[in-house]
């Protein structure tokens, strides 16, 4: 119900589908409350429920909501970008596509919450980061017990498992632009699911091919016509899977350093400078990365032969 005056709240048309109660969430008791991640449009809180989407009894699930907001603009563009990535949500039924299980979209009741499965291993830049930690923590022991063995086999599985979300997405005309490490989430049994859709875009829409000055860009993992001229294709975020197999491989390292500036990689990589091989990855996985990164975004692979060449891996070794 709108009223007249300046200031007025105007609810969002309720989707029968998707909106839930907001008093059933609870956000009190060990861990749940804890903010989880921080995004472009929120923060991303951990917290509780019962019987949600046709799951029985308690589960655990992640809640991204506004982030404080530094302006009334901001808090408008905060508010669409949410309600932005809670539509592509709700069209994304995938394994490796992290699921939308809700929302409460009436803000005369309170903020915006956009309700999803949550990730126990968090995100797989971190995930990767403290398993390379505490192995080389437990180096003096054979065999750390109950440690988990990251093989090199189970890497592939992951990037098969990317692989095959990021198909999907290219299937779907979606164009995800900040394909990272820092956006797969580890989820139970260590499958892998895309998530942060804050910034995909739907290639149908012409407005999205618009230049746009504002934000911060991921440039180490940006495709060179991304940066040079604002283009943002399937092939685009090829580019930048193919850098998210370097961060898998290299077990979360940053790409290129910390200590390059932004203008020299630009540079550089117009030159043909590229991440060299991690230790301990095999040259047909770097062959793979390296094709990813070809100049012309036609020469660099399709999802399809990369989903391809990673099965077949699997099927090699066993
Ligand atoms: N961080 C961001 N999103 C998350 C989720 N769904 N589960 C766990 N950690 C997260």
């Amino acid at each position: 119900h709108c009223n007249s005056t300046i200031e007025y709240v105007c609810d969002f048309p309720v989707d029968q589908e998707w909106e839930f109660p907001r008093e059933q969430l609870s956000f009190s008791g060990e861990g749940y409350g804890e903010e989880l991640g921080k995004g472009a449009f929120g923060k991303v809180v951990k917290a509780r429920v019962a019987n949600i989407r046709g799951r029985p009894g308690i589960s655990d699930v992640a809640v991204k909501m506004p982030k404080e907001p530094q302006s009334e603009d901001d808090e408008v563009s905060v508010i669409t970008g949410l309600i932005e990535e809670l539509e592509i949500m709700k069209s994304m039924d995938h394994p490796n596509v992290i699921r939308l299980l809700g929302c409460c979209s009436q803000l005369s009741e309170g903020p915006l919450f956009v309700i999803m499965e949550y990730a126990p291993y968090g995100n797989l830049k971190d995930f990767l980061r403290n398993y390379k930690r505490s192995r080389i923590q437990n180096m003096d022991y054979e065999q750390p017990i109950g440690m988990l063995e990251l093989t090199n086999r189970n890497l592939v599985t992951y990037a098969a498992q990317i692989a095959s979300g990021a198909l999907y997405l290219a299937e779907k005309k979606f164009v995800h632009r900040d394909l990272a490490a820092r956006n797969v989430l580890v989820t139970e049994n260590y499958v892998m699911k895309l998530a942060d859709f804050g910034l995909s875009k739907d290639l149908w829409n012409q407005d999205y091919y618009r230049k746009t000055t504002k934000g911060l860009l991921p440039v180490k993992w940006m495709a060179p016509e991304s940066f040079d001229e604002n283009k943002y294709t399937t092939q685009s975020d090829v580019w930048s899977f193919g850098v998210l197999l370097w961060e898998i491989w290299s077990f979360g390292d940053t790409p290129y350093g910390d200590k390059i500036p932004l203008e020299r990689l630009i540079v550089n990589i117009k030159a043909g400078t590229r991440l060299g091989k991690p230790e301990g990855c095999s040259p047909e996985i770097y062959r793979m990365m390296d094709n990813c990164w070809k100049i012309d975004p036609s020469d660099r692979p399709s999802y399809h032969s990369i989903l391809r060449d990673l099965k077949w891996m699997l099927q090699q070794e066993y």
